[in-house]
Parts: structure tokens; sequence; C-alpha cells
């Protein structure tokens, strides 16, 4: 039997969807070989252990609940980081699973934090040749200079996103240019860097699931999703709910499917992501033109997430998905 330290909810925005994820996880975890253990963190970052941590992340009360340090962690066999956006998904706390030396669940400290980061990973897929959209990122000092170059270099609409974000919160979508800067200084309140993207003429999103190690993967998908609102925002995301998914994509030509799954994997592999992957296309079917938009490395993990039912689609139960993971855990470095 190992145990399996389950770190959820934390400082981000995605607090909430973490606790969800948290709970499909430890429900669906072989407990012929596994024995979860729940690490609730609140959303000052401060560590608990306990029977009642789903409860007392929703409540602040919950059954055995104790505050303790990070040394805790170090008990367990293996760690699942199930923590989305900034402090989980972003190389921090893998940084200290690194120097305590235990496993843990998902992709390393660069890959986390490249892929956080939506104008670095841009950098490296410019170097690499992936088609994305046309962009410039910059901090606060740079802002006049960039504003008078992106007005003369990209064209309208624009999507203005805090560069280190999630659940798209601080994005906008800017349709005249005297609307830029406000949009601007709205994604400066949630990160002192922000990236400025020209926006693609889509028809749909596409969403590719990722599992394994280099050389060894399984590409699942895509899934597709058509937004509800002027673009997929965070009502769309978890209030209205009006998106419309087709799981998995199955109208478009195998050869394009397969290309697509292709270059996920390439994205996969160029920023070194292990274990698991949700790697997100903007795509127009009228001109097939494809367009990397991000790599989240630890994606939604509800019963109902994107992520989770594209591997359904291989035959793989719920329980086979984690395991598989955890499994993963201990391959790192080898
Ligand atoms: N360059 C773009 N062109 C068209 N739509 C975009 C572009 N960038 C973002 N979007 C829209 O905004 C949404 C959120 O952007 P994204 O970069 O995925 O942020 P988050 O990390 O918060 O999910 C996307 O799902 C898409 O609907
Ligand atoms: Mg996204």
């Amino acid at each position: 039997m190992k145990t399996v330290g389950v770190v959820f909810g934390g400082k981000s925005p995605e607090h909430d969807v973490s606790i969800i994820s948290a709970q499909s996880i430890v429900s669906n975890m072989d407990r012929n070989v596994y024995a979860p253990v729940l690490f609730p963190m609140n959303r000052e970052g401060q560590l608990f252990r306990g029977d009642g941590g789903f409860e007392f992340l929703k409540s602040g009360t919950g059954e055995d609940i104790l505050p303790v340090s990070f040394d805790e962690l170090k008990k367990m066999d293996v760690i699942f980081p199930v923590l989305h956006g900034p402090f989980g998904e972003d190389g921090t706390i893998q940084g200290l699973f690194e120097m305590m030396g235990i496993p843990y669940v998902g992709s390393g400290v660069e890959s986390c934090a490249l892929n956080m980061h939506k104008g670095l990973f841009r950098d490296v897929f410019a170097v690499k040749g992936i088609a994305q959209p046309h962009y410039r990122y910059f901090s606060r000092v740079d802002k006049t200079a960039s504003l008078k170059e992106i007005r003369q270099t990209l064209a309208l609409p624009l999507f203005v996103k805090p560069c280190r974000g999630g659940s798209s919160i601080g994005i906008s979508r800017v349709d005249t240019i005297d609307k830029l800067e406000e949009a601007v200084e709205t994604a400066f309140r949630y990160d002192d860097c922000v990236i400025v993207e020209e926006g693609i003429d889509i028809t749909e999103e596409l969403e590719v699931a990722v599992l394994g190690r280099p050389g060894r993967l399984t590409v699942a998908g895509p899934g597709g999703l058509i937004a509800g609102d002027i673009f997929y925002s965070y009502d769309d995301k978890y209030v209205n709910k009006r998106t419309r998914f087709q799981i998995p994509v199955e109208d478009l030509p195998a050869e394009v499917l397969s290309g697509i799954r292709k270059l996920a994997a390439t994205a996969f592999a160029v920023t070194n992501c292990f274990g698991l992957a949700r790697v997100d296309f903007l795509f127009n079917r009228n001109s097939g033109y494809l367009a990397l938009n991000e790599i989240n490395t630890m994606p939604g993990f509800t019963d109902i997430s994107m992520y989770t039912k594209l591997m359904m689609t291989t035959g793989m139960s719920f329980s086979e998905l984690v395991s598989a993971l955890l499994d993963l855990a201990f391959q790192r470095g080898r």
C-alpha cells in the first residue's frame, strides 16, 4: 500500500475548482494499492491535514483537521498536487517537492513555470515554429513603448491577458483600439506582466489530452468547444455554462484529427511536460488554420472535465487514469 498525499485548494483563484478535482481523484483512487491522505490548503496558502479536508475548505470546519508544516508531506510515498493556476500549477510547489526528494504527479518545475507564463511559452513555440497568434508581452516599465508598437503591428481584435493566470480571469477582448489601454490596466491588476495577442478568427476551440512520458504518450481527442460568450470567458466556464461541447470531435477528416494530436504531442515534448497536460488550440474549420493557444499542466480533473472525458474515450477508466499518473510519478528521472 502506498500513501498518496493529495494537496488541493490553495492560493489561486481556481481554489474551488481544485476541490472538485481532488474529490473526483480521491473517490476514483484504487484503494487496493493507494491510501489517500488529504492535505487541504486554504486561500492564504496554509497547509492542513485531515479526513474532513473537503468540508474544511468549504465550511471552515472538518473532522480531525490539524494545521501542519510542509514537512509533513515528506511522510507520503507520493504527492498528487491537485492545484490549478498560480502557486500550484506554476512550479512553485513542485520546487518544494524537488527539495524534499519526494515523487509527485505531473510536470516538473521548469515545465510548469514555462507553461504558466503566456509570454515565455509563446517565445519557445516561436523558436520551434509552432503556429500561434502574433503577440507582445511587457511589464509596466515598457507599457508606453509596447502599446505604441502594438497599435502599429497587431491587428484587431486583440486579446489582453495577465501573463500568469487561468480561468480567463483578467482577460479582455478588445475590438476598438481606444479600449486597449483600459484592458491592459485590467490585466495588470492580476499580474505585473501582460500579453497582448492578435485575435484569431475561430469557429471553435480544440483541446487534446496527453498522458505519459516522452516516447510513451497516450494522446486523446481533440474535444471541441464553441464558447457561449464572445470568447470562452470566466462566466462561460463557471457561471452561465453556455458553452457547446463535442467530446471527442468526430466530424473532421481523420488526417486532420491525427495532425492535431501529433502537434499536441510535439508541444508537450518541447515544453518538457511530464505525466499529463491538456493542450489547447484555436481552430477555424473553414480555413483549416490551427494555432496553439496554451498548455495546462494540471487541467480540470472532475468526471465532467475535458481532460478526463477525453482519456475515457481511449477505453481507460477514471481509476486506471489516476493509477497511471501515480505510477508515472515514480518513473520521473528514470
Ligand atoms: N489569440 C486569441 N484569439 C482568439 N481567441 C482567444 C485568443 N486568446 C484567447 N482567446 C479566447 O480566450 C479564452 C481564454 O484564453 P486563455 O489564453 O486560454 O486563458 P486561460 O489560461 O485563462 O484559459 C480562450 O479559451 C479563447 O476563447
Ligand atoms: Mg485557456
